[in-house]
């Protein structure tokens, strides 16, 4: 977990108490950041995000409230506390009504305010979990561990170690189904930013006309339809990572905006002149071949080139069908019923060898959700499995031909005589000569 400090703005137009706040409010978890007035308010709300804003309800640069209405629109998850005068009391409740936390009135009573300023914090960092949450219902999170013991994959185990804890983009290669997800996932849980939120984005999904407002945010009326301003995903990944699923589907101008993010960690809202300040670690996940792409013109070259500093390429499982026992067993574990466990018979696992898995890992997973259910006593048998495993199993079966097994079986044989080839004659009943005339044969081959 990260222990930073978490900001709290204060602001008033009196020293003497934006000092005594500080000194009072300022701890091990709390940082203290102090605004004279609104326009000073403004700027530092700009520059970075707070949970909480203790603010004055009247300050000498804006109208009552004013700064209110302005901080909840920027920043939905900030909680704001007002502070109130004598005779304040209906403009206090105008305040609750705007969406402001609470309120506690002059002169203080510190230690309410300090409980406040805490149960502030925690709202404010429920709601934005909430919005994560929101936001990634529809992924699956998957297992954090990248399954699997073929040389790919010891390979793949070994770059995310490394790669994690250092701050650098990486860019996940591999098929649908390969399990890019599960390499995003396993980064950033395993990097400095574990604590902090990862931002996952498809951006096949992001609607053309949106996609830039999406991700940066936008400030009200700056494009037809532009409602209430908002926030980007940019700033919720702030501190944490920011995954760009299906990266190939961005548009060029949305491709050179974040070339600028990746460069110099600042952004734009559209319609805002004022550059925000962020610290993103960027994860990008593809099966197109971005090389290619880059070539017609359909992918901006410099782009390419910075996201692809670090490259987890993951092979088709058809080309590491080494891990399929493996994988088999992780998935029976995690996904028989409570308190049994599925076990496959030889013959269907045979039938899953032979397949090619056109889709991949998500496809293995399918299968054996498929087949847990058709499995009677906790087994699975042949049976179980969808026809096309089967089908390609017993294609393979048939094309084995007479002299394949004849050339395994004399020399599984000589193996098992120790190379004696008289004693390997002996035991297939033939004469020496024919095993000599077999053997040259098929060593030939
Ligand atoms: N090595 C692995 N270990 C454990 N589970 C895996 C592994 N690879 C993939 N999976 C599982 O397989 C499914 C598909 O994986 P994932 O979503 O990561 O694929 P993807 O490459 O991101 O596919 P797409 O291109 O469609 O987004 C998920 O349920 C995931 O948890
Ligand atoms: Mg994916």
């Amino acid at each position: 977990m990260n222990i930073e400090k978490y900001p709290v703005l204060v602001v008033d137009d009196e020293e003497s108490i934006r000092r005594l706040l500080e000194k009072e409010l300022a701890g091990t978890n709390r940082e203290i950041v102090k605004a004279a007035d609104a326009s000073e308010a403004i700027d530092k709300v700009r520059g970075r995000s707070f949970d909480v804003i203790i603010m004055d309800l009247r300050l000498p640069d804006t109208s009552d409230l004013d700064l209110l209405i302005k901080v909840r629109d920027a920043s939905p998850c900030t909680e704001v506390i007002m502070i109130t005068g004598h005779g304040d009391i209906d403009t206090a409740v105008e305040a609750m009504k705007l969406g402001a936390y609470d309120f506690i009135a002059k002169p203080f009573n510190l230690d309410r305010l300090d409980l406040l300023v805490e149960k502030a914090h925690q709202r404010s960092r429920l709601s934005v979990e909430n919005r994560l949450l929101r936001h990634s219902a529809s992924y699956d999170q998957g297992p954090v561990k990248f399954i699997g013991n073929s040389k790919a994959v010891r390979d793949i185990q070994f770059l995310i170690n490394k790669v994690a804890p250092a701050d650098i983009p990486v860019l996940i290669t591999g098929e649908s189904g390969a399990g890019k997800d599960v390499v995003a996932n396993a980064i950033h849980n395993r990097s400095t930013r574990a604590g902090n939120p990862m931002i996952i984005k498809n951006c096949a999904s992001l609607q053309k006309e949106l996609a830039r407002s999406e991700l940066f945010g936008h400030v009200k009326g700056s494009f037809t339809g532009a409602g209430e301003s908002q926030e980007g995903l940019v700033s919720y990944a702030h501190q944490g990572t920011l995954f760009l699923d299906e990266i190939g589907e961005l548009s060029l101008d949305v491709q050179a905006s974040l070339l600028r993010l990746l460069e110099t960690q600042t952004y734009r809202r559209v319609g805002e002149k004022e550059e925000r300040r962020v610290n993103i670690r960027f994860l990008f996940a593809t099966n197109r071949n971005l090389g290619e792409e880059v070539k017609t013109g359909r992918f901006n070259e410099a782009f390419y080139h910075r996201i692809n500093v670090f490259n987890i390429a993951i092979p088709s499982l058809k080309e590491r069908k080494e891990d399929l026992p493996l994988l088999v067993d992780f998935f029976l574990t995690k996904l028989s019923p409570e308190g049994t466990t599925y076990r496959m018979v030889q013959g269907a696992m045979d039938c899953v060898l032979d397949y090619d898995w056109p889709g991949n890992v998500r496809e293995l997973r399918n299968v054996i959700e498929r087949s847990i259910i058709l499995g009677e006593n906790g087994i699975i048998t042949k049976r179980c499995l969808p026809h096309e495993l089967v089908v390609e199993a017993e294609r393979s079966e048939a094309s084995i031909t007479l002299e394949s097994v004849e050339k395994k079986h004399i020399f599984k044989m000589l193996d098992f005589h120790n190379g004696n080839r008289r004693k390997t004659a002996d035991a297939l009943g033939i004469s020496r000569k024919t095993l000599y005339r077999k053997m040259t044969h098929y060593q030939s081959q």
